[in-house]
């Protein structure tokens, strides 16, 4: 029986799906990237050479495999070309093996001015977001206003509801918040051109999606971001504008969530975050100063440094909930290697109780405590380790912890970022 397995981020992003994606795609026909947009930045490593990608699935490294970008996702042409036509540089072919849903909405250069703009007006009270349009263009789509894929086929229709959304969005960026508007003929222009370059990827995913289930073979879809910066169940206002959790691989690529048979969660064996929003087990202090520099934790998108910290296992209970995971993939398991004593955060203090579950008013988070246990770390590198009897004995037993706080099985265990240096105990397309 062909699998489905949804990958996604089960902490607040960065966890290395795009690692783990990559390294699961010898086993699919196709991946389908379902929500977000070029606000992700997935990083692969094979044999040394890295490639950053934020639109196209990470699937692509593999000749002959179908990717996909479902309905789900915004998108903005300009990326997705420059992005495609790097890996074309590369010698990877792309052209004749992307596929592109034309309900996907467009991110329009005003959704990009307003997101900024909306961003320098919050001054200290900002999310931090990527500054891709990613919000409003999202906003837009809920809205019933957006420019779709599909309506760049039809030149004058585009002129319409483009000169209609610009504009609300202009009125908005000069009398609202006092900043440059977008210019109308510019962006047709642009878009007329960006037309006859996106019309031949354009297709039916979810017929697609199902024709290569019913050749029987595997499908993988790629979430972006994670759980935690669920615009639902996230850590609200503080998240992204997206659903990123399991059940959106059905949603935003048009299939049902019977289609769905497993869920891998990625985790760092610690939590990071980029831009704002609370974040329980975040260190100011050596321990993660080691772990941000060890673990090179610099947004792959913006560069901007991660805020690190311990392993939260209230947080992570959430996201077994939130996404049904069947199971976890852990990373960066090496960027631990050295410390003396490791911690997880196994409750929040509040109100002089401890609770494991996050507190329900979501602006109660910053006054929560974690409770920490405490696990000895490991002087022996594990970095590149690709067997899991050779792991220390101590790191054997922080990743069992793990997994009995999570109530599902470890799957995976990365020990560096390249595609070899991972540890497979149990592959999920098994
Ligand atoms: P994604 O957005 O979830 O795909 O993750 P990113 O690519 O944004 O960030 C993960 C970073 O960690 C990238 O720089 C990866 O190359 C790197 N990485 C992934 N797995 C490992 C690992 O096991 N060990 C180390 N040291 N780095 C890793
Ligand atoms: P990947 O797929 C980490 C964060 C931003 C900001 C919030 C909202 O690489 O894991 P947005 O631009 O989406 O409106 O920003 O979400 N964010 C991410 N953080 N990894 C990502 O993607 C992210 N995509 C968005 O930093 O806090
Ligand atoms: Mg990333």
């Amino acid at each position: 029986m062909p699998k489905n397995l949804v990958v996604i981020g089960a902490q607040w992003g960065d966890e290395g799906k795009g690692k783990i994606v990559d390294l699961l795609t010898e086993r699919v026909g196709a991946v389908a990237r379902f929500q977000g947009g070029h606000n992700a930045g997935h990083t692969l490593v094979i044999d040394g050479a890295k490639t950053v990608l934020s639109l196209i699935p990470s699937g692509i490294l593999h000749p002959g495999v179908q990717c996909v970008i479902g309905n789900g996702v915004v998108v903005s042409l300009e990326a997705l070309f420059r992005e495609a036509d790097m890996l074309v540089q590369r010698g990877i072919q792309v052209y004749d093996r992307l596929k592109v849903s034309p309900n996907c909405p467009v991110i329009l250069p005003s959704h990009i001015a307003l997101d900024r703009a909306r961003e320098r007006a919050q001054g200290v009270n900002a999310i931090g977001t990527t500054g891709r349009g990613i919000g409003p263009a999202y906003e837009d789509k809920v809205a019933r206003r957006a420019v779709r894929l599909a309506d760049l086929m039809q030149r004058e229709r585009l002129a319409a509801r483009l000169g209609e959304i610009l504009d609300f969005h202009n009125f908005v960026l000069s009398r609202y918040f006092s900043a440059e508007t977008v210019d109308f003929q510019r962006t047709l222009d642009q878009l007329v051109a960006q037309a006859e370059r996106i019309e031949p990827l354009l297709a039916d995913v979810s017929v697609l999606l199902r024709n290569e289930m019913k050749r029987g073979t595997n499908l993988m879809f790629e979430g972006a971001q994670g759980a935690l910066l669920d615009v639902d169940v996230g850590t609200y206002p503080f998240v992204t504008s997206s659903n990123t959790i399991a059940g959106e691989a059905a949603v935003g690529t048009g299939l049902g969530p019977r289609d769905i048979n497993a869920v891998l969660g990625i985790v760092k064996a610690y939590t990071t975050r980029v831009g704002a929003g609370p974040f329980p087990t975040e260190l100011f202090d050596e321990t993660g100063e080691h772990l941000s520099r060890v673990g090179h934790e610099f947004g792959a998108v913006t560069g901007r440094p991660r805020r690190c910290g311990w392993f939260d296992a209230v947080a992570m209970r959430r996201a077994v909930m939130h996404n049904s995971l069947s199971s976890l993939g852990v990373t960066k398991l090496d960027v631990m290697d050295g410390l003396d004593t490791l911690r997880i955060c196994t409750g929040y203090r509040i109100d002089g109780e401890i609770r494991d579950e996050p507190p329900l008013l979501p602006h109660r988070f910053s006054e929560c405590v974690p409770v920490y246990e405490e696990h000895k770390g490991w002087t022996e590198p594990t970095h590149g380790i690709t067997d899991f009897s050779k792991l220390p004995t101590n790191a054997r037993s922080y990743l069992a912890r793990m997994e009995e706080l999570a109530g599902v099985p470890i799957d995976i265990v990365s020990t560096g970022p390249d595609r070899a240096q991972t540890i497979v105990l149990r592959h999920p397309y098994d």
